[in-house]
């Protein structure tokens, strides 16, 4: 099986963006540790980033029959992105929804998901450690659904 592991806008800056919210780790290292831990799971990985909502519409479309999950930090487009919710509702794909911060101890305008809707489960305020333990746990979806 293959997870399909999508970034969306500004976390191509991780590392040096607000590292008191999002931490120090760059998004090659994050990738770097989720192809470990896939490789431990004998799972493939794809890992993507994009700051283009609509680019990550085509990764979601693209996504399907390709990959048997989707690992989703949207970013913004979270808190904003009808077309998100609707590509992964089309594709139907098992999606977890996936933040670094807590994103229910910041702002008002950060609690609303339009992602929830259409996700398994959510991970959120674990930083970069985030990653592995959503592999794990779609992991253990897939398993537990094949
Ligand atoms: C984020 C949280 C979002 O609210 C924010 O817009 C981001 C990053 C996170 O990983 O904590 O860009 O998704």
């Amino acid at each position: 099986t293959a997870l399909l592991i999508l970034n969306g806008p500004n976390l191509n800056l991780l590392g040096t963006r607000q590292p008191e919210v999002y931490g120090s780790t760059t998004l090659a290292d994050i990738e770097a540790t989720c192809r470990a831990h896939a490789k431990a799971l004998n799972l493939d990985i794809g890992f993507m980033q994009s700051n283009h909502e609509g680019a990550l519409v085509d990764e979601i479309h693209a996504a399907k029959g390709v990959f048997g999950g989707l690992i989703l930090n949207a970013g913004a487009y979270t808190h904003t992105s009808i077309a998100l919710m609707d590509a992964i509702a089309s594709v139907e794909l098992p999606c977890i929804e996936l933040h670094l911060s807590n994103v229910h101890a910041r702002e008002e305008f950060r609690h609303t998901s339009y992602i929830a809707k259409v996700a398994l489960g959510v991970i959120c305020g674990f930083g970069a450690n985030g990653y592995p333990l959503a592999i794990a746990a779609m992991h253990t979806h897939l398993q537990a659904t094949s």
